[in-house]
C-alpha cells in the first residue's frame, strides 16, 4: 500500500478534495493508495475533524511549543517518518520547511500554490495578482525543494481574473480548481507518472495533458 501523509494548518478543504477523490475511485483498490495521516501544526485546524471523521490518524505538532524552527522540525520529521510515507502532500500547510526537513524526502514532497508560479511566491497572492493587472490566475501544484514555492512544477491551473474581481471572489474561483488539480497531480506522482528527475517533474504528453487545466468562471 502507496501511504500519503498531509500536512495542514486550516480548514482542509484541499485535503478534503483529495481524501473525497480517493474514495469514489477507489485508490485502495484501484492504486493501492491512501492516505494515513493527517498532520497539523495548529491545534484548532478544522482539517483535522474532517480526517478524524473519515477515520484517518490525526496528529498536532503545535510550532508555538518549539523555541526554534530546528526543533519543531525535528519533531515533524519523527511524526512524519512514523507513517513510513511515500508521498507527503502540503494542503494549506503554513510553515516554510528548511532543508533540514525538506532534504530527507527528496522528490516526496508535494505543495499548491494559489498562483501560477513562477509567478507570485509568498503571501497575498490573488490581491497582488490583481493589481499587476494580470488577466490570468491560477494554481500551481510543485515538488517542495528548500526554495520557497520554488521546486519543480507538476500541474498548473489557469482561471480568468474578471474586472470585478476582489481577492476573495478569485481565490474561491481558484479553490475550485486547486481541488481538482492536486487530487490529479497526488495521484499522479504515487502511481509514478510522474517522478522527480535531475530537480524536474518527469512525465509523458498525456500525463502532463491531464494536470493541466483551463478553467472557466
Ligand atoms: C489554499 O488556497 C492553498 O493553495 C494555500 O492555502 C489554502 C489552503 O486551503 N496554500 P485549505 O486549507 O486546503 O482549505
Amino acid at each position: 500500500m502507496k501511504k500519503i501523509v498531509v500536512l495542514i494548518s486550516g480548514r482542509g478543504s484541499n485535503f478534503l478534495a483529495i481524501q473525497e477523490t480517493a474514495l469514489c475511485e477507489d485508490w485502495a483498490n484501484t492504486i493501492d493508495a491512501k492516505i494515513v495521516g493527517v498532520i497539523s501544526n495548529r491545534p484548532d485546524a478544522k482539517g483535522l475533524e474532517l480526517a478524524a471523521g473519515y477515520g484517518i490518524d490525526t496528529k498536532v505538532i503545535d510550532h508555538k511549543l518549539f523555541e526554534t524552527r530546528e526543533a519543531f522540525e525535528e519533531e515533524l520529521y519523527k511524526a512524519v517518518s512514523a507513517y513510513k510515507p511515500d508521498l507527503i502532500v502540503l494542503a494549506g500547510f503554513m510553515r516554510i520547511l528548511t532543508a533540514g526537513f525538506v532534504d530527507r524526502f527528496p522528490g516526496k514532497i508535494l505543495n499548491i500554490h494559489p498562483a501560477l508560479l513562477p509567478s507570485f511566491k509568498g503571501l497575498d497572492t490573488h490581491q497582488r495578482a490583481i493589481d499587476a493587472g494580470c488577466r490570468v490566475h491560477g494554481t500551481t501544484v510543485h515538488f517542495v525543494t528548500a526554495a520557497l514555492d520554488g521546486g519543480a512544477i507538476i500541474a498548473q491551473a489557469v482561471v480568468p481574473i474578471l474586472p470585478t474581481d476582489d481577492e476573495h471572489t478569485l481565490a474561491d474561483r481558484v479553490l475550485v480548481y486547486e481541488h481538482q488539480i492536486y487530487a490529479r497531480a497526488v495521484k499522479a506522482c504515487v502511481t509514478g507518472k510522474v517522478r522527480y528527475e535531475n530537480e524536474r517533474a518527469v512525465m509523458d504528453n498525456d500525463t502532463a495533458m491531464s494536470l493541466t487545466l483551463l478553467g472557466q468562471c
